[in-house]
């Protein structure tokens, strides 16, 4: 399965690069100092332009499952909404803080009136969560929140970079 209809919101998993999505919400998987990076930090940071970096700065910093938004620099998107994923040790917690990461992110999106939002798969590269775990726990996180706020948002997307990923996902997709 690809798509799921949850609480009147399209959701959708696709392949690809986020930075080049169609969407108003283009979510960050940064680090707690908001100090850019590798992977989809470093995509985004590279494709939005230097302006990313100084309201990052300005922000400081942002606590592991916790999100800030700022604006998309060069990017068609409106906003970036960047949250801080845990780095995976295997503990209980792991799941709280990433189920976190998409409640919190959501919220900033539905603060500031964003309708679509664009997701990677926050955790599983640098962060080492294992993929399928993270599938579970980001997909059941982002369907109770749009179950409790029905009629909020147009479309949510996952994007994920490659083929073992979207697999992954659709599996979880398919086991909830
Ligand atoms: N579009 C979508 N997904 C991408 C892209 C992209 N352009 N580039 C990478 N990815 C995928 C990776 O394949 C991985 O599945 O994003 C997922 C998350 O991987 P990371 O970017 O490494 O994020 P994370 O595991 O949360 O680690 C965060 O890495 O880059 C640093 O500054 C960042 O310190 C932070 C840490």
């Amino acid at each position: 399965m690809l798509q799921a209809n949850w609480g009147d919101t399209l959701f959708t998993l696709q392949k690809g690069d986020i930075t080049q999505v169609e969407t108003q919400a283009v979510v960050n998987a940064a680090n707690s100092r908001l100090a850019g990076g590798g992977g989809v930090d470093g995509a985004i940071h590279r494709a939005a332009g230097p302006e990313l970096m100084a309201e990052c700065r300005e922000i400081g910093g942002c606590p592991t499952g916790q999100a800030v938004i700022t604006g998309a620099g060069c990017m068609k998107a409106l906003k970036v909404i960047h949250t801080v994923g845990p780095i995976y040790r295997g503990s209980p917690k792991d799941a709280e803080l990433l189920a976190d990461c998409y409640v919190n992110s959501l919220e900033r999106a539905r603060e500031n009136g964003l309708a679509t939002v664009a997701f990677p798969s926050i955790s599983t590269g640098a962060y080492g969560y294992p993929l399928d775990q993270a599938a579970l726990v980001a997909l059941s996180a982002v369907r109770d929140y749009l179950m409790a706020h029905a009629g909020v948002f147009k479309e949510i997307k996952m994007v994920l970079f490659d083929q073992t990923a979207l697999d992954a996902y659709q599996r979880a997709l398919d086991e909830l």
